[in-house]
């Protein structure tokens, strides 16, 4: 095969992202959704709805397709979802921002995770501390930008971290803290401890925090608190979130990051080279989505925590040991007597024969953790409940046959 050269499949390769060779490194998504599809399983790999969002988001995407909303929309944005990402940050949180110069849309939370490491990001030396397991994209962005990825593992039952594991890993050399809060894919809700100890530590070592709140919806217990409306923390701290989960549009990849405008600014300057802008007619149906009253949140949030609850139901009656989410779209569940009982070594063994076995895709926790803490998690699996309950009662019943 031709050596293809390039700064990407450099760090990549340093990061276990692609083969000595250069050739991709095939994920177990790819894997696990192949072998759904081979076998005829439900696939509860991944994480994307099966049902459509509110009727009248999906109808302000085709009104605006209608009414020729289909050219370049501005490189921050439109500014009526600016205004609307702002409205809602202060509604929920009680944050006031300038939608002219805080707030910039981009395509997904993935590229404004993206633009914000490449942007901030000034050299091999610099550290960016994540909480593992961690959504995948995070090591490849870091291995982008050309940093180092360091990891403070989060622990059970409940998949906080231990307080001395992050005060070690964060230093003089850290120059991003990276939260994603609700946790994908644990579902753990980060204590106030820890989050009053990832601002102390940043401010220490003047490091940046940006936060990753796709799942603020999706909190079961309680509300979500975004780090940056603390006043301590405001000036150094980037939010992204993305309506992709809010409102079942994970295709339409309608992002934002919001934060003080030296840093929004820094992040635009990025990202108007990546894509630039993207999603032109999308752009008003979030709005839209975003002013929707306080019981279309309400209400999602307790569907999921719904499904939830059946699905757990369910994998406890296989022989899960279910860890319950307090937020997020997954369940993760010990796998240890299952493993046992079917003669299989570990979660990530158990996955690969689950689909012809039970009929049923899952993910082992492994694919989200650096090799050095793959034992921690080696039993672990990560069960998408953002699926129609009549397909979550389908799964559970074929998982039940595991139980003999
Ligand atoms: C934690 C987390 N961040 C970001 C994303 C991606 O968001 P988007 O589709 O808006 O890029 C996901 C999707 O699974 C996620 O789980």
């Amino acid at each position: 095969m031709r050596h293809i050269p390039g700064a990407w499949s450099r760090a990549a390769r340093g990061a276990g992202l692609l083969a000595p060779d250069g050739t991709a490194v095939a994920t177990i998504f790819a894997e696990m959704s192949a072998l759904a599809v081979s076998t005829g399983a439900i696939n509860l790999g991944q994480g994307f709805p099966d049902e459509d969002g509110p009727a009248v988001v999906l109808e302000t995407a085709r009104e605006a397709i209608a009414a020729g909303a289909n050219q370049y929309p501005p490189g921050r944005g439109i500014p009526d979802l600016r205004a609307a990402i702002a409205e809602h940050q202060e509604r929920f949180y009680g944050m006031v921002l300038d939608p002219e110069r805080e707030v910039l849309v981009t395509a997904g939370a993935t590229e404004a995770l993206a633009a914000t490491l490449l942007a901030l990001i000034d050299g091999p030396e610099d550290e960016v501390v994540v909480f593992e397991p961690y959504y995948d994209a995070y090591a490849a962005c870091v291995a982008l930008a050309g940093a180092r990825l360091v990891a403070v593992p989060l622990r059970r039952p409940d998949f906080q971290p231990d307080l001395d594991d992050l005060r070690r890993a964060v230093g003089p050399r850290t120059r991003l803290i990276l939260v994603n809060d609700p946790h994908n894919p644990t579902g753990a809700v980060f204590a106030p401890e820890v989050l009053d100890e990832v601002v102390r530590l940043a401010e220490r070592h003047d490091a940046v925090i940006v936060t990753d709140e796709v799942y603020e919806h999706l909190v079961f217990d309680g509300a979500h608190t975004p780090i940056a409306a603390r006043e301590d923390a405001r000036s150094r701290t980037l939010t992204i979130s993305s309506g992709g989960k809010t409102f079942s549009a994970t295709g339409w990849k309608i992002g934002w990051v919001s934060g003080p405008a030296d840093l929004v600014d820094a992040v635009l300057a990025v990202k108007q080279w990546l894509t630039y802008v993207n999603g032109g007619p999308f752009q008003p149906a979030i709005a839209v989505g975003l002013r929707l009253g306080d019981e279309f949140f309400r209400d999602m949030a307790a569907a999921m925590r719904a499904k939830h609850d059946l699905l757990g139901a369910g994998l406890r009656t296989a022989g899960f040991d279910v860890i319950p989410p307090r937020g997020g779209y997954f369940t993760v569940a010990d796998s240890s007597r299952v493993c046992d009982r079917l003669g299989v070594a570990d979660a990530d063994a158990l996955c690969r024969i689950l689909p012809e076995r039970a009929g049923v895709a899952a993910i082992p926790l492994t694919a989200f953790v650096t090799a050095e803490h793959r034992a921690e998690y080696a039993t672990l699996v990560r069960f998408a409940a953002c699926k129609r309950v009549d397909v979550i009662e389908e799964a559970s019943g074929r998982l039940a046959a595991l139980a003999g």
